[in-house]
């Protein structure tokens, strides 16, 4: 496994590889990396790409009070997973690297990164952008992987590869959870014992109101107070963002259920603030 840092050494050798006719799979990560990541390892290595993974805390998608400087960068065993599940190349560029000079180019995606987390994170999803961008024409894979979990992201990058033309596909893979449903983020290592146990009530209170659509439910609003109830139970919630029902590929609120909908909610349990969703497609129903 090779690790470069910088934008020339891994040029050079995804270059070699795709001389030799293989097909360049990337998996952008700011590290930290749990079993949500591997599983995008693994379905690159399944796919028989030659695996990019980079590890950046890319700082414009940091508010000024949010945890970028406390943000976890394991390293050594960041490059330890990567090894044991196959990675030919691990990108990690520092700050530097990326951001040569004042940054006078931005990429915002209209309408789909205003909802949802857009509204309480401004300018979160331009760095989002703006960096998948940088690291697209750094790395120029044939194929990115990004996790369900970070919905509003995915939703975000696949529009804007729509949008832009990159010859880039866009694969997007399940959650990963927990044995009791809590969804695996690198921001869960700051909940204490009882934060993390409360935790639960985000993914119970979704499969509640995935059954309630399933019965039949259609009103945004029932299911949603229903998602508040239980979840204001818990005792360690400190605030909720957002429970939001919304249209799975605009991202626009919707009142009745209908088509393929996203439940998604942002919670604050100490100061630690926690995202999940699911998809419910009612076409199928
Ligand atoms: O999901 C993440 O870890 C980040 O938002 C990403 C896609 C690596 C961009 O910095």
């Amino acid at each position: 496994m090779k690790v470069a840092k910088t934008i020339k050494s891994v040029r050079v050798a995804i270059k070699a590889a795709r001389k030799a006719g293989r097909t360049i799979g990337l998996i952008p990560t700011m590290g930290a990396l749990h079993r949500g990541h591997i599983s995008l390892i693994e379905r690159s290595g399944k796919h028989g790409d030659f695996v990019v993974v980079s590890i950046f805390v890319n700082p414009t998608q940091f508010g000024p009070k949010e945890d970028l400087a406390k943000y976890p960068r394991p390293l050594r065993k960041d490059l330890r997973i990567c090894e044991d599940h196959g990675v030919d190349i691990v990108f990690v560029p520092d700050a530097k690297e990326m951001y040569r000079q004042e940054e006078l180019t931005w990429v915002d995606v209209d309408k789909i990164s205003e909802p949802l987390c857009g509204r309480f994170r401004p300018g979160h999803f331009r760095g989002v952008a703006t960096v998948c961008v940088k690291l697209f024409n750094i790395v120029q894979p044939d194929i990115a992987y990004f996790g369900q979990k970070d919905a509003q992201q995915l939703a975000v990058i696949r529009r804007m590869v729509a949008d832009l033309n990159f010859p880039l596909k866009i694969v997007g893979c399940p959650t990963v959870r927990e044995a009791d449903g809590l969804a695996l983020s690198s921001r869960n290592r700051y909940l204490s014992l009882q934060q993390r146990k409360d935790a639960t009530c985000i993914y119970s209170s979704l499969k509640i109101a995935r059954e309630m659509i399933e019965a039949g439910r259609t009103n945004s609003k029932t299911i949603a107070a229903k998602i508040r109830k239980i979840i204001t139970a818990t005792k360690s919630l400190s605030s909720i963002d957002y429970i939001s029902i919304v249209d799975a590929e605009t991202l626009q609120d919707v009142s009745r259920v209908a088509g393929r909908v996203l439940i998604a909610i942002a919670a604050r349990f100490g100061s630690t603030r926690l995202i999940d969703n699911l998809t419910v497609d009612c076409r199928t129903r």
